[in-house]
């Protein structure tokens, strides 16, 4: 059986059938990788962080009085999960579903995540005692995402799995502030109080992001994203102190599996350069920082990811079609662009509005 028999959903996007030499080899190194190494492609690829989610209906109905972390651990609902935006929206790559908390509850620490709200912590990080307590990750711990990885892998054929994990300083705000928070002041006033304890806390935490994501890519996913989400709170100097060396720990201690690994965050305008010197082969560019002055700021060697705004999606067809091109201006003539949201999908966003955005990157890209 070929392997696009196995995936009748999946059209061919355009132009992949006929341009033989850029397109997804046997070794299944497609687009999206192609892109991520800087290599000539066919046409741009696209994928949509939190692609997989409330947006989708099918999501919903899926997930319909499962708890947010229970239906994490569920083999069967994990491949659903993940496949949804692969058939809807024809996007370049499929993202696991999970979440950067996951690793910290299959280690031990109590926490949940409420809806509409986000993780929250049973006992915020505060004492000394606290963090020598914080449990280490074993792979075993997390079999049940090993199973997943290797059943999507099957289950995906040509189109490549992009793996994650939370970085350091994002999971540490978790921790620390206990909740979602907007200026994550506890932790910087930690960080720069107690720097010694500052940096054991994002050790351990380095340790924890780097097994999650060795089970990952040892199961078969073919990239990988660390997630900094809140990176974008710190000023480059403190960034460069108190985060960069973990971060840094983290992306190298995945190197040798030669995936490509992103790193992205939000608001990181000033710290672009930084994150990918901590060993990024792709960085992800939030919507404030145009593509084209994002490549100056991190260099020739790495490969850019963004940017569009996510409220794009939410207006007319015609102003979401003008900001995709706006997009795709900044990035002509880039050596690497994979075509993404400058943060997740909204959970408002009409599903068709992502599917238009897939075919007219695509489009406008073809070469
Ligand atoms: O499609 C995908 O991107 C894969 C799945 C994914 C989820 N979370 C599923 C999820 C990924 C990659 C994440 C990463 C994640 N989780 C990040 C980094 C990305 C980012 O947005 O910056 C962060 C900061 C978290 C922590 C977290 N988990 C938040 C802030 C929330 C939202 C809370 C809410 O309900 O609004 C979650 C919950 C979560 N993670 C949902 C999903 C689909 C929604 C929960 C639900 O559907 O009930």
């Amino acid at each position: 059986m070929t392997r696009v028999a196995t995936m009748p959903w999946r059209q061919p996007a355009p132009g992949r059938a006929t341009i033989g030499a850029v397109t997804a080899n046997s070794t299944g190194d497609g687009v999206f990788l192609r892109a991520c190494r800087r290599e000539p492609v066919a046409f741009t690829p696209v994928w949509f962080m939190r692609q997989a989610g409330r947006a989708l209906p099918e999501y919903r109905r899926v997930r319909a009085g499962v708890p947010m972390l229970e239906s994490c651990t569920r083999v069967d609902m994990v491949v659903e999960i993940t496949m949804q935006p692969v058939r809807r929206y024809g996007v370049d790559a499929a993202v696991l579903f999970s979440d950067i908390v996951l690793p910290l509850k299959a280690a031990g620490v109590e926490l949940d995540i409420v809806a509409g709200r986000g993780p929250v912590m049973a006992h915020p990080l505060s004492t000394p005692l606290d963090v020598a307590r914080l449990p280490e990750l074993e792979p075993d711990q997390v079999g049940y995402v090993a199973e997943a990885v290797r059943a999507l892998v099957g289950e995906l054929g040509e189109t490549p799995l992009i793996g994650f994990a939370g970085a350091p300083y994002t999971l540490a705000s978790y921790l620390i502030e206990g909740g979602p928070s907007k200026e994550h002041a506890r932790t910087r006033a930690l960080m720069r109080s107690h720097p010694q304890l500052w940096h054991d806390l994002l050790d351990r935490l380095a340790r924890l992001s780097a097994t999650f994501l060795t089970v990952q890519l040892e199961a078969g996913a073919a990239a990988v994203q660390l997630f900094d989400s809140w990176a974008g709170s710190l000023a480059a100097s403190d960034y460069a102190e108190f985060v960069l060396p973990h971060s840094a720990t983290v992306l190298e201690s995945v190197a040798g599996f030669g995936a490509p690994r992103i790193h992205f965050g939000v608001g990181t305008g000033e710290l672009l350069g930084l994150m990918a010197r901590a060993g990024a082969d792709v960085v992800g560019v939030d919507w404030r920082v145009p593509l084209d002055e994002a490549a100056r700021r991190v260099g020739p060697t790495v490969a850019l990811q963004g940017n569009l705004d996510p409220a794009a999606a939410l207006g007319s067809p015609e102003s979401l079609a003008r900001q995709v091109e706006r997009v795709l201006a900044c990035a002509e003539g880039l050596p690497g662009h994979v075509f993404n949201l400058g943060h997740g999908v909204l959970p408002e966003t009409d599903p068709d509005q992502l599917t238009r955005v897939v075919e007219l990157v695509h489009e406008r890209t073809r070469r």
